[in-house]
């Protein structure tokens, strides 16, 4: 059903688990079978994505799709892995069965959420900063 490389990312994956001092989580579920995942980020003041993690409840196609999303987007631009297609992922694992295709979009769903999160946690701190009269 999968093919090696799918399976050899199954077996040794990625970027697993919780990233400790993330400033950006996205969750997301997937409607088509209810699994979750959850991606973390850790963006700098240059809003550069300097790691990435995350942790699913979901089957191998997401846990692979997972891994190598997180592997694509570190060190890149917020703006940068924003642009990240699934298609690439699809690519670079050399395809998944057509019935798990929509499980490796739930990647890129989570980056998004994890974006999200992370600016609006950036306007919290500057809200607060200009509250204090801090800069
Ligand atoms: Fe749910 Fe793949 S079957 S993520």
């Amino acid at each position: 059903m999968y093919n090696d490389k799918v399976m050899e990312i199954f077996q040794n994956p990625k970027n697993v688990g919780e990233l400790k001092g993330a400033n950006g989580i996205g969750t997301v579920g997937n409607e088509a079978c209810g699994d979750i995942m959850k991606l973390y980020i850790k963006v700098d003041k240059n809003e550069v994505i300097t790691n990435a993690t995350f942790k699913t409840f979901g089957c191998a196609a997401a846990i692979v799709s997972s891994s190598v999303a997180t592997e694509m987007i570190k060190g890149k631009k917020i703006e940068e892995a924003l642009k990240l297609e699934n298609q690439q992922i699809l690519d670079y694992l050399g395809g998944l069965p057509d019935n798990k295709i929509h499980c490796s979009i739930l990647a890129k769903e989570a980056l998004e959420a994890a974006v999200k999160d992370y600016r609006k946690r950036i306007k919290k701190q500057q809200k607060a900063k200009t509250k204090t009269g801090k800069n």
